[in-house]
């Protein structure tokens, strides 16, 4: 279970660094390329459509308004005109206010199989990386923050792209569709008026929203922490009820949202500021417009339809400047969110393979350490100066107290991590110069916590070949004696295991793990305390098939309980990272060491088990 604190700790990420000029460049040029898919022709064509229906949606907008004019001067020459003029011309107005809407709407189509596209892309290869990086990094990092992260940066994409294409640029392009407008129609200075307002506005609402950052994101940090402490509570839903606890989660909780509901409050009256000066702004620029064209009106050198044109472009700018200081803030984020997702791409793994690395050969499974020290931190040490063999075909089994190492060195051999001394070879090839693939392809293991996938019992067994028949599976679920559990199942082997598969007990886990390696079917078997879950009698049972499974292939086994490797080819006793003693069990009994204290020990308690059975 995971402890408090790490999660806890997550919420109080540090606020973002702000992303510099050059940032924003880097990752335009990261994104823009997706827009324009290398040798993919027909997405081209697509893009380009997009374009120019954004072209025909803005010349159509703008147009509105000047049919608008043309009818309002047409109806005004009196009831002596004729009245098919105003018809086609109101006729017109509607065409081109459909045209524009349709325009857009058409575009969102066409451009929705490049947009998508570019995601499907892009999520793919952030997953294929964070795959392809170490376990150590995977230990480190919070899968759920991870998650996040990627959905944050996908969702940052396509808001970059659709606001930039479909917002920003072509609303830059309507104010200048309409500054030549009026400059054609009236003069030069109601087109200045406007672009200033405009810019004015426009620098006002991007100083204010950076201003207003600070209090977002002070929200946003109070909101993940009470979050995380929501979900923490949740996830330790037993523990809780184990102390009866749950006042005291609750009041966590609350306290974490009373900071919330504080930085929210600050958040919100800054953003009514920022509107109000917003609104001031543009409704100063507009009655300076009005004030202009009523001045032009009266004068005697301006219609009335000029008039009303000029409100209606107004008005029609309006709305997308209206929702400008969202966009600002929203493409800053998302450029932030972009940003995470990238430096997660530029993430490097500590293990990787050499370049040019060959797949390790078909061998016996002749497995080498040579002299092993290993740290997870660097700090402290974990493994010093092992050193053993395994014959090709041959069991070793490690033993000894928890803590121990035993699990780490599993682990390096499976190549989690690189030893920082001493070397591992299999067949004469050291472990760090082939391929992880081949490795890891040569190499079963039955961990010491199986962990299963939320889906069902033959999926779950069906993992270790994922072309397996059903047979096949059925066969391996029989090694690990899982056929009869599995046939007193109502659901057989369609019965759903649940989150990493804790609705099956440690010791149905266990043999579905030993299960799907059965089916993997490898050169070399690590056995990770497999059986330590099991009962004696079922345990013995399944030992039985595993000597049969492992049988002339070379097999590492970490024993719990020595009775279970007294056969084994050499038993290396291991204390503090130290092989302290090593031999057959004959030999170790012999010794009257570690070993024959633990195996004595074991013996009695077994054979107290015994009599209360
Ligand atoms: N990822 C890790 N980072 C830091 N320390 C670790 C990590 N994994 C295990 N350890 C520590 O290394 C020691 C050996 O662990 P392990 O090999 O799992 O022992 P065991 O002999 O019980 O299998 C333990 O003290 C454990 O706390
Ligand atoms: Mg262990």
């Amino acid at each position: 279970m995971r402890s408090l604190w790490a999660l806890s700790s997550a919420g109080r990420e540090k606020p973002d660094p702000g992303l510099t000029f050059r940032d924003q460049v880097q990752i335009m040029r990261r994104v823009l390329p997706l827009l324009w898919p290398e040798g993919e022709r027909a997405l081209k064509v697509r893009v380009l459509f997009a374009l120019g229906l954004i072209l025909i949606a803005k010349v159509a907008n703008v147009a509105v308004p000047i049919f608008y004019k043309w009818v309002i001067d047409a109806l005004g020459t009196g009831p002596g005109a004729a009245v098919a003029i105003p018809v086609a011309l109101v006729i017109g107005y509607g065409v081109a206010r459909t045209g524009a809407q349709a325009a857009g709407e058409i575009r969102d189509w066409v451009f929705a199989k490049v947009n998508e596209r570019a995601l499907r892309l892009i999520s793919l290869g952030v997953l294929k990386h964070l795959h392809a990086l170490s376990l150590r990094f995977h230990l480190d990092r919070q899968t759920g923050g991870l998650s996040r992260a990627i959905e944050r940066g996908t969702e940052g994409i396509e808001f970059l792209v659709s606001f930039l294409l479909f917002h920003i640029a072509p609303t830059v392009l309507e104010l200048l569709l309409v500054a030549g407008v009026l400059w054609h129609y009236f003069d030069l200075s109601y087109a200045a008026v406007m672009l200033f307002v405009i810019l004015f506005y426009g620098f006002y609402t991007a100083f204010s929203t950076r201003w207003r950052m600070k209090f977002r994101r002070e929200m946003n940090v109070q909101d993940r922490e009470a979050n995380a402490r929501a979900i923490d509570s949740l996830l330790n839903y037993e523990t809780v009820k184990y102390f009866n606890n749950e006042a005291h989660e609750l009041a966590r909780f609350d306290e974490a949202k009373s900071d919330y509901v504080e930085a929210a409050i600050d958040s919100q009256r800054s953003l009514s500021l920022a509107n109000m000066g917003q609104s001031l702004i543009l409704s100063g620029g507009i009655v300076a417009v009005m004030l202009m064209a009523a001045y032009g009106v009266a004068a005697g050198n301006m219609t009335i339809g000029a008039f009303v044109m000029i409100n209606a472009y107004l008005l029609q700018l309006y709305a997308p400047l209206n929702m400008f200081g969202w966009i600002y803030r929203n493409l800053r984020q998302s450029m932030t969110d972009i940003e995470q997702m990238y430096r997660l791409l530029e993430e490097r793994a500590d293990v990787e393979d050499r370049a040019d690395a060959p797949a390790l050969p078909a061998g016996g499974g002749h497995v080498v350490f040579d002299n092993v020290s290993f740290s997870y931190d660097g700090r402290r040490p974990i493994l010093r100066d092992v050193s053993f063999e395994i014959p090709a075909g041959h069991r070793v089994a490690i033993v000894g107290a928890t803590g121990g190492g035993k699990s780490t060195i599993a682990r390096l051999l499976f190549r989690f991590y690189d030893p920082q001394e001493g070397s591992i070879s299999i067949d004469g090839h050291d472990i760090r110069d082939v391929t992880q693939d081949s490795l890891r392809q040569a190499i079963g293991v039955v961990p010491q916590d199986a962990v299963l996938f939320n889906d069902t019992i033959a999926y779950n067994i069906g993992y270790g070949r994922t072309d397996a028949s059903q047979d096949a599976i059925a066969q391996a679920a029989d090694h690990a004696e899982l056929s009869d559990f599995i046939a007193r199942l109502p659901d057989g082997y369609e019965t759903r295991v649940g989150e990493r598969g804790l609705k099956l007990s440690g010791g149905e886990k266990q043999r579905v793990a030993i299960a799907r390696v059965v089916l993997k079917n490898p050169e070399l078997l690590i056995f990770d305390e497999a059986t330590s879950s099991l009962d004696s009698r079922t345990e013995h049972e399944i030992q039985k098939n595993l000597r049969a499974v492992s049988a002339n292939r070379s097999t590492l086994v970490i024993a719990h309980r020595l009775s279970t490797i007294i056969d084994a080819d050499e038993i290396l006793v291991l204390s503090e990272g130290r092989v302290v003693e090593r031999g057959t069990h004959e030999k170790l009994l012999a010794q009257a060491g570690n070993y024959a204290a633990l195996w004595h020990r074991q013996r009695s308690a077994a054979q107290l088990a015994e009599v209360a059975e």
